[in-house]
């Protein structure tokens, strides 16, 4: 291997797929690498006898469950925001043309010791059993503020400037309860803690006006959309669409060793005793052990259902947000499920997950609150994974390491990561500007 690539790739997650399909796109020369002889690394989508495999170790699962081919159960499981930034990206590389999506049934907040729609709009706040008769109708004049807020017409403003003004400032001034504002901040502006409060009001009302934008894409209900067969579909769509573009890719790789040069720069990667070379190097955590942290600990436990969640409408795809407040925890629980009408499961099968970030060393207990609203199930697994952040300096040894993912179930923070590093990989932004009209590919 004596020519030299601008990037290898380490490991086929989403994050990395992303990449590697944004820089072929732009012209790079990428050789994509992976140690699995399958696509996905942590984010891929098992099959039954996988999960099996993975969870109970040699046992064959029980013939009662189905057809193992049937099941595409994700390993990091999360909906897209119809009007998100991963929306955005699918157009803007059109691998949209590779993938099929629906729209997720609902979107659902825990509130009191309870499963409720999460209203997004004026008219659904007016419905809804979250508030009471006085507190709706703040609410609404809240959500038309956030409706009608353009940030070029300081006429829509009412005087304030939110890159100043607090989200609690703003809130106050409609004089929001802190049981509305809980489910705003955690359902709606999907914050994964309270740090919000304190910060500029403008990152929450662009959320929320993502939210309900999202939503305007379908009739009812979420404002989610997810691809049939699971997410393990993307990365292998980002892979396509790298090999279209000159990318080179290999799995079952052994080893992928990253080579560095004496002043600390990378040169190069060795698998099976042959060096690849490079300028640069993008991965996920697992490649580079001795250059990230451990940040954290996710909790979650998946399991095999013959039922919806109970109190979702009998969605056959939810997401159901616990925020922090109304379990006493630190950090917010995610419930995710999805059926058969998305081709994960055999027909009359859902597969839900419970995911939180842990907080305790005992976080099958931690989990609790979210598997009691399960109902009974056919099978469940419990999982912790540490999560690692980068602590190098991009800069100085040209590797770029993504975070682990998280425990929402949601991607807007994978993708903000992704974004991110793609700016410091390339140095320019990636300009996201596409028309969402034109994109009815990315909808059923
Ligand atoms: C926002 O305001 C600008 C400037 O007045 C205007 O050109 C634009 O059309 C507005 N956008 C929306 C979505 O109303």
């Amino acid at each position: 291997m004596d020519e030299e690539y601008d990037v290898i790739v380490l490991g086929t997650g989403l994050k990395e797929c992303i990449l590697s399909g944004l820089l072929s796109v732009d012209g790079l020369k990428v050789l994509h690498m992976d140690r699995n002889d399958y696509y996905g690394g942590e984010s891929a989508s098992l099959n039954l006898i996988q999960l099996w495999k993975r969870f109970r170790g040699a046992d064959t699962p029980p013939a009662s469950l189905g057809s193992s081919r049937d099941y595409n159960v994700d390993m990091i499981p999360k909906f897209m925001m119809a009007n998100g930034v991963l929306v955005r990206v699918l157009i803007h590389t059109d691998v949209t043309k590779y993938l099929s999506f629906k729209a997720v049934d609902g979107g659902f907040v825990y509130n009191k010791q309870k499963v409720h729609k999460v209203p997004a709009t004026d008219m659904e706040a007016l419905k809804s059993p979250l508030m009471g008769i006085f507190e709706k109708r703040r609410a609404r004049k809240f959500f038309i503020y956030v409706q009608d807020y353009n940030e070029s017409d300081p006429k829509t403003h009412e005087g304030l400037d939110l890159t100043r003004v607090t989200t609690k400032e703003l809130i106050a001034k409609y004089g929001l309860d802190d049981n509305t504002i809980d489910f705003i901040g955690h359902a709606l502006a999907l914050h994964r803690d309270d740090r919000y409060l304190n910060e500029p009001a403008i990152d929450t009302v662009k959320r929320m006006k993502l939210y309900a934008e999202s939503l305007a894409r379908f009739q009812g209900g979420s404002p989610y959309i997810y691809p049939l067969y699971g997410l393990g579909e993307l990365p292998q769509a980002f892979a396509r669409l790298s090999a279209v573009y000159g990318g080179t890719y290999m799995l079952n790789k052994p080893e992928c060793k990253v080579e560095f040069d004496d002043g600390g720069k990378v040169i190069g990667v060795t698998s099976e005793g042959e060096t690849a070379k490079c300028k640069k190097v993008v991965c996920d955590p697992s490649y580079l052990p001795g250059k990230v942290r451990k940040v954290g600990k996710v909790a979650r436990a998946i399991a095999i259902m013959s039922h919806p969640i109970p109190n979702t409408i009998d969605s056959h795809s939810v997401q159901v947000i616990l925020p922090q407040k109304q379990l006493g925890r630190k950090s917010d629980m995610y419930l995710f499920c999805c059926s058969y009408s998305h081709n994960v499961a055999p027909k009359g099968k859902f597969i839900a997950f419970v995911s939180t970030e842990a907080e305790t060393d005992n976080p099958q207990v931690e989990l609790k609150p979210g598997i009691d609203l399960l109902g009974p199930v056919d099978e469940i697994f419990f999982e912790n994974y540490d999560r690692y952040e980068p602590v190098n300096e991009p800069s100085l040894d040209n590797c770029f390491i993504s975070a682990s993912y998280d425990a929402t179930t949601h991607f807007e923070s994978t993708v903000t990561d992704v974004l991110n590093m793609y700016t410091m990989i390339t140095g320019k932004n990636l300009d996201l500007s596409v028309d969402l009209s034109a994109a009815s590919a990315a909808e059923e």
